[in-house]
């Protein structure tokens, strides 16, 4: 070539390079196999992450642990409520820069699913809304409703410029190939009536207009309306199919484990049951499929739902909550990507064509019309091996399992053969365990009035605090004349309180005098227990305990959380005295709360007391602080609170959340891979406390000198509380 011809070709590349997707056209579409990049099907491999459950300093690692685990693409929802926590005004700070998360995944060389939602579930609180969205006039979520779309187009609008101001979108050359709308809106379609099928109509146009230049989906949404794609989630999804033959076949969530909730056990899922599910569905064509998750993380601060959810939102996923690696999960899924990958040319290429080999055992043979070909041996008998002929060889298929055969003769890769080694976790001691702590209590007695206010009857809970606390006081006093019967050793009165949820504490005139809480399925609780009250004036003070808003549940923004009553007094001579319409006063939050007593800048005239002066352990309503040096090495850090109640729990002034050790119910029975897998069938923990360990990220924690606060609303012994360090052993 002429030298001035190469400097003609360098330069037409730099600029190609430069200008990207300007010069060269990028595009993402489909067809009936698959997505389509820049002109080319693919078999698509993608796991979610979900940026605000980890720390942006350990988002790098995820990723390329998730690119190495052999996955092509990074999915995660958007969260509005971090996003917008009031009208306007917007953050993308720190764990919420969402676009840096995405240049993460760019940088990588993986794409990107993006689901916008703005509904979301995922167990986050309020499924993803922000709670001041409730308030809007004259609104009625995910309906056909003029304040509600107005909203949703303006977050997603948002979201989208964003993107495009970013060269996000794999149009303008960036990882963004598809994009989700809603969020399983047509299992709750019907009962919405005519408005729910015209939101959805109009919420598919209203994507479909922001032109992003890559294909929208809704999962499980069997009516969305063209170009949009409907998707599958589920354990399994080979039956399924998209509603028009020119739709690929996309999984949107296959459920790698299950979330925990405080009270239940932990779930995991069988990675040969996780696997099995996978080569079922690429052997019926499937050509997208997305762990939920790949990595779970971490419910920081108030951010899970439910209520309920529990901090960890580990998952049973192939990286787990502290970004190690578990196996064999990660590894016997990195070996069944391997062989799809080598098959990935074949399985665009043919549609599958089914042969019986037995009753329960079938073949999936992808045979274009030039090349090899690629099969798949089925076994869906859970519980017996089976011998099959395929073209005149014998081939033993395990129970309940899937054999692939990239060229129709060797097997490569078997979904129950697991040859990865099982790790197991460690959590040592680390050199920064022992703490010497200062304690603080609530002052229940002190009623500050410029803090509370008095209303006549119950309010409800989030109504007065907006959600920017767990917690509300429910203050009112009592006379008991002096001639009371029960005063001369009669039968102490009962108080009963009926609250939406979540949980309550009771005090009456200052003493603790118990507790009752409710479950994520069963939010409404009753407590009715006898009380010690004198002649005379008496002050019921009620706690009660937001634990997550409901992120499910047909029009969940108008359950009600709260002390709503009745609440009454049983037993007096007078009979049964009411006190659902008496006066209230009304404190939000605790005063620690409103003293900032998490933080390095915490109002100075606190007194804390030392821990080692304190001869009455185990108090209610107590903070504790203690000052720590990082421990050495890189290992992740956990919390013990094995020792303590429940509450929430702050480094450096920031939330790593909720903690509560209340014992797994549930029913441990052993857990076997074979069969059609639910959560029940494989539970761990009962007995046990359902979360122990609480997540501290090193990237919080400065060398030395780190502040560290419980609050402890039942009475828990802090002096057992522990920094450990997790690991993996073999
Ligand atoms: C799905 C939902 C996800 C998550 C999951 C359970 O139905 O789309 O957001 O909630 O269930 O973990």
């Amino acid at each position: 070539m002429e030298s001035d011809t190469v400097f003609k070709w360098v330069l037409f590349f730099l600029i190609a390079n430069h200008l990207g997707c300007q010069l060269i056209s990028c595009s993402v579409t489909y067809d009936s196999k698959s997505i389509v990049i820049n002109g080319e099907r693919r078999i698509l491999i993608s796991g979610s992450i979900h940026y605000p459950r980890s720390t942006p300093e350990m988002w790098e690692d995820l990723v390329m642990k998730a690119k190495d685990g052999g996955l092509d693409v990074i999915d995660t929802y958007v969260f509005w409520n971090v996003h917008e926590p009031s009208p306007g005004n917007f953050n993308f700070e720190g764990k919420y820069d969402l676009v840096r998360f995405l240049k993460t995944v760019q940088k990588a060389g993986m794409y990107v699913h993006l689901r916008i939602g703005p509904y979301v579930c995922a167990e986050w609180n309020f499924g993803g809304f922000p709670v001041w969205l409730k308030y809007v006039p004259g609104i009625s979520f995910r309906t056909d409703n003029e304040p509600f779309k107005r909203a949703m187009k303006g977050f997603t609008e948002k979201i989208v410029t964003l993107m495009k101001s970013e060269k996000m979108f794999e149009s303008q050359g960036g990882p963004i190939i598809l994009s989700q709308v809603e969020n399983e809106y047509g299992s709750v379609e019907k009962a919405y009536g005519g408005a729910g099928h015209n939101y959805m109509t109009w919420a598919s146009n209203m994507a479909v207009e922001l032109d992003t230049g890559v294909p929208w989906v809704m999962c499980k949404q069997d009516d969305a309306p063209d170009p949009i794609i409907n998707t599958c989630n589920g354990f399994y999804c080979d039956e399924f199919s998209p509603n028009k033959p020119y739709k690929p076949t996309i999984w949107t969530e296959a459920w790698s484990g299950w979330f925990t909730e405080f009270g239940g056990p932990v779930y995991e899922r069988p990675v040969q049951d996780l696997a099995f599910g996978v080569a079922r569905f690429i052997q019926k064509g499937g050509s997208f499929f997305n762990y939920y998750m790949y990595h779970g993380g971490t419910n920081f601060g108030r951010s899970s739902g439910g209520p309920f959810i529990t901090t960890s939102y580990d998952y049973d996923a192939p990286i787990d909550e502290y970004g190690l690696i578990r196996q064999p999960k990660y590894g016997h899924l990195k070996e069944l990507h391997k062989v799809i990958k080598q098959c990935e040319p074949i399985l665009l290429s043919a549609e599958p064509v089914i042969t019986s080999l037995g009753s329960l055992q079938q073949a999936h043979v992808f045979s274009p019309k030039s090349g090899p070909c690629a099969a798949f041996l089925a076994n869906y008998d859970p519980n017996n091996a089976a011998k099959v002929m395929f073209n005149n060889k014998q081939y033993t298929l395990p129970s309940w399992s899937i054999s692939i055969l990239p060229d129709c003769d060797n097997v490569v890769f078997n979904t129950a053969d697991v040859g990865v080694q099982l790790t197991q976790v460690e959590m040592s001691p680390s050199d920064s365990n022992m703490f010497s702590w200062e304690i603080f209590t609530e002052d229940l007695t002190v009623s500050d009035e410029s803090s509370t206010f008095t209303a006549t009857g119950l309010l409800e809970q989030i109504n007065v605090t907006r959600d920017t606390t767990d917690y509300l006081w429910y203050t009112t006093s009592v006379d008991i004349g002096s001639s009371e019967s029960f005063l001369s050793g009669g039968d102490l009165p009962k108080l009963l309180v009926q609250s939406m949820g979540h949980a309550l504490h009771v005090y009456i005139n200052g003493e603790y005098s118990g507790s009752s809480f409710g479950t994520r399925k069963h939010r409404k609780l009753t407590y009715k227990e006898k009380i010690n009250l004198h002649a005379g004036s008496n002050k019921i003070a009620l706690l009660s305990v937001a634990m997550g808003l409901p992120n499910i549940g047909g029009h969940y923004e108008t359950w009600e959380t709260g002390v709503l009553g009745p609440v009454a007094l049983y037993g007096l001579d007078q009979g049964k005295r009411d006190l659902s319409w008496v006066n209230w006063t009304y404190q939000v939050g605790l005063k620690g709360e409103a003293m900032n007593v998490f933080s390095s800048n915490a109002d100075t005239y606190i007194k804390w007391t030392e821990g080692s002066l304190i001869t009455q352990k185990q108090q209610p309503l107590t903070w504790y602080k203690t000052n720590f040096n990082e421990p050495d090495g890189d290992e992740p850090l956990a919390l013990d609170m094995n020792s303590m109640g429940k509450g929430e729990a702050w480094i450096n002034g920031q939330s790593i959340g909720r903690y509560w050790l209340t014992y797994a119910n549930g029913d441990c029975q052993g857990c076997h891979y074979a069969g059609t897998y639910h959560p029940l069938t494989c539970q761990l923990g009962c007995g046990q406390p359902t979360q122990r360990w609480y997540h501290v990220p090193r990237s919080w924690l400065k060398p030395t000198d780190n502040l560290l606060v419980l609050f402890e609303e039942l009475g828990g012994d802090p002096t057992k509380v522990s920094l450990v360090k997790r690991s993996m052993v073999q």
